[in-house]
């Protein structure tokens, strides 16, 4: 099947799984609820909960049992924009092709529904998993996803990106912002998919240099496409980096040598998996789709 096509398929996929899982609206807090479920459902790609599903499938495992661990990685990266977005981050008010969530809901509501959907998160992952008979894998997911979302992995990342706001920052230094803020959940949503599949430590590490290749990669495009991109195609304004004066690849290195280096780490990304499994001709579809990508 075409790439393309194939990809099109796991993002409707997804959609339905978000739809199962989503919270209901109902209650006092029903507002909640609604702030969640509107940037949840605001489209988006959907890369990282399929790359949870692809990581449990290539190494031979069953990915229905990464389900939950899917739509969750898709929660905490939601939760992960709604915050990026507010006036004390980014400051940003489109996202998604929609208002952003504090345009909305209020920048009390979005800060909550920010925590709200991190919390389900781990509320859907844990719920799932504590009447396995064997929960021990599923505990070492969890594990890896919550390490990969906090100081040692996004929210470090974070941090420094805002710190670096205004500065001009070594290289090294923009690559631990790149590697954290990005590169680590996307490590982590598929070292947790592989976890599940009963992955082997030779078969982890090569797909933790995948995740690490394809989420550096995937940063150094953001970075690019926040100044060449298409606002229309890309759902969120462009220029918002020059707007915060913030440290970025084609800021630092310059768009020519960031495009170089975007291409190379694919090309690693995809000699690390090559000898993982007969097909990854998926995860080879979508590190190339990572630098071709518009949006
Ligand atoms: C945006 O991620 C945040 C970055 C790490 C650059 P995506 O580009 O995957 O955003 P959605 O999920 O498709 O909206
Ligand atoms: C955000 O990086 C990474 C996150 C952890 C959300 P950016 O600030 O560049 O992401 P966009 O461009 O707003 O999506
Ligand atoms: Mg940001
Ligand atoms: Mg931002
Ligand atoms: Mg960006």
């Amino acid at each position: 099947m075409e790439f393309k096509q194939s990809l099109k398929e796991k993002s409707n996929y997804i959609e339905s799984l978000l739809d199962e899982y989503k919270p209901k609206e109902d209650g006092y807090q029903t507002t909640i609820m609604e702030a969640m479920n509107y940037s949840l459902k605001a489209g988006g790609k959907r890369l990282r909960p399929i790359l949870t599903l692809e990581a449990c499938k290539i190494v031979g495992g069953n990915e229905e049992d990464a389900i939950p661990f899917a739509v969750a990685i898709e929660m905490i990266h939601t939760y992960s924009l709604i915050h990026d977005d507010l006036p004390a981050l980014d400051n940003d008010d489109l996202r998604r092709g929609k208002p952003t969530n504090h345009k909305v809901f209020g920048e009390a509501m979005a800060v909550l529904a920010g925590d709200a959907l991190l919390n389900y998160a781990f509320e859907v992952m844990l719920s799932n998993s504590i009447n396995k008979e064997n929960p021990q894998k599923y505990l070492k997911a969890i594990n890896e996803i919550a390490k990969s979302v906090g100081i040692y992995g996004m929210i470090g990342g974070q941090v420094v990106d805002v710190e670096s706001e205004d500065k001009s920052i070594s290289k090294e230094k923009l690559d631990f912002i790149h590697l954290n803020k990005t590169a680590a959940i996307i490590i982590g949503c598929m070292r947790a998919g592989a976890i599940i599949g009963n992955a082997d430590e030779e078969q982890l590490e090569k797909i933790t240099k995948y995740g690490k290749n394809i989420g550096l990669s995937f940063q150094i495009v953001d970075d690019i496409l926040d100044i060449i991109g298409d606002e229309a195609k890309l759902g969120k304004h462009v220029g918002s980096d020059i707007e915060n004066n913030k440290s970025t690849y084609p800021s630092l290195l310059g768009l020519e040598k960031s495009k170089e280096i975007a291409k190379q780490l694919i090309y690693e990304a995809k000699d690390s998996i090559k000898d993982l499994s007969q097909d990854h001709s998926f995860l080879d579809g979508l590190a190339n789709y990572i630098i071709d990508r518009e949006y």
